[in-house]
């Protein structure tokens, strides 16, 4: 099955991510507002290895490339390291992202966060699990109540689209947090741990799998349309609040 599938290569990506949290990592590129490793390389190399193993046919559309059949209606969209900065950092926190489109429509999610053996999964049309038992979005229905995520994009300019939004809903929030992993950000919407979580510039490996989670937790996702999957604007939420971006 798909779900098993991701989740047996989203479990043992994560273990490569925690086995090489706190050691001397291989840098390969450092721009002002990113850091690319050598493990972000690899996480993908062995999700890839597990996919096109059972599925050889299928396509994979990762962070760090493109493989198999591009031709495919199986698409796996990957982020085999969501959270690069907060990993390189120190910071426990950041996840391993699986999601798989059919024909254009996302139908599998996963997503681990190895530090804390959380497993977040779903598939269409079923519900949203959290280690093996269901999960829901909050009920919180104001933003008064609210605690938003606001994503720090990579580039300077969407990072300065992003502050009309913290000065909006910074003083109608009841709190504001930016975390550094969207993967994380949109499954804990799907837990009812935060209420939102809005970016400028985010691409389609980043909310794939989040997407499925927290719609099957009854969340919604609004996305830009982008043929690219590559910088997209996002709107995601518990369903019940009335959000949107300051210009
Ligand atoms: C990043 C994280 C971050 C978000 C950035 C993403 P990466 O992904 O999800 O929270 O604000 O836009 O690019 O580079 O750590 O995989
Ligand atoms: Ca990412
Ligand atoms: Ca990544």
């Amino acid at each position: 099955m798909f779900l098993d599938v991701a989740i047996d290569a989203a479990r043992q990506a994560g273990k490569l991510l925690k086995d090489n949290f706190g050691t001397e990592l291989v840098v390969n590129e450092t721009h002002a507002h990113d850091i690319k490793l050598a493990l972000d390389v690899q996480a993908q190399e062995l999700i890839e290895g597990i996919i096109l193993k059972a599925y050889p046919d299928h396509a994979i559309f990762g962070e760090e490339g493109i493989r198999g059949n591009q031709e495919s209606p199986h698409r796996w969209i990957i982020d085999p390291l969501d959270g690069t900065v907060n990993f390189s950092y120190g910071l426990p926190h950041f996840a391993v992202s699986i999601g798989m489109e059919k024909m254009g429509e996302m139908v599998v999610g996963v997503i681990y966060d190895p530090m804390r053996d959380e497993l977040f999964t779903a598939q269409k049309g079923g519900p949203a699990q959290l280690n093996g038992r269901d999960i829901r979005v909050s009920n919180r229905a104001t933003v008064g109540e609210a605690i938003l995520s606001l994503g720090m994009s990579k580039h300077a300019d969407s990072i300065e689209a992003g502050l009309n939004q913290i000065r909006h809903y910074a003083v109608r929030a009841r709190k504001l947090r930016s975390m550094g992993s969207a993967a994380l950000d949109m499954a804990f919407i799907a837990c009812g741990r935060l209420d939102a979580y809005m970016e400028r510039s985010i691409s389609l490996w980043d909310i794939a799998a989040g997407k499925v989670i927290l719609e099957c937790a009854g969340g919604t996702v609004e996305l830009s349309d982008n043929k690219t999957g590559k910088n997209l604007e996002i709107i995601a939420s518990n369903g019940k609040l009335d959000l949107r971006f300051m210009e």
